[in-house]
């Protein structure tokens, strides 16, 4: 499946209850496999978790290790971007050229944009050498 396809199919699994707004995320790790991740809400509203943290979540409790590709579904008027959040830690376990797609449901259109497109000038690990 490709991971258009199952960001749109985990979608419908999202508990959205507040903001009625699912969103589905899908990675390919670098290891081959397939990792997905809907939003979950939660009554105290911070307590919440995106979509993409869900597949990044997925992935690691799989035992894989860096993200090869990635993409993001939304019932959104354009192609659905990962919040400021997402972004790091999509940074995190991705290098700046790993592409994400950003598509929505009521159209085939999408978007391709690159880690470092999303998150210029990232904070990472490198930078804390000193410490
Ligand atoms: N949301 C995601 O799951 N991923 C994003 O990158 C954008 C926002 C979720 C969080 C919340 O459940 C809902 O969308 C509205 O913000």
């Amino acid at each position: 499946m490709d991971l258009i396809a199952a960001a749109r199919a985990v979608r419908k699994n999202a508990h959205a209850p507040y903001s009625r707004f699912r969103v589905g995320a899908a990675l390919r790790s670098i290891e081959g496999n397939l990792h997905t991740g809907c939003n979950v809400e939660n009554a105290a509203y911070p307590e919440g978790t995106c979509a993409e943290a869900g597949a990044i979540a997925a992935m690691v409790a799989a035992g894989d290790t860096r993200i090869a590709a990635l993409a993001v579904v939304a019932d959104s008027p354009a192609p659905v971007p990962p919040c400021g959040g997402c972004r790091q830690k999509i940074a995190e376990f991705a290098g700046p050229d790993v592409p994400v797609t950003l598509a929505m449901t009521a159209s085939d259109d999408s978007v391709v944009m690159t880690v470092a497109d999303l998150l210029p000038g990232a904070f990472g690990a490198d930078h804390m050498g000193g410490a």
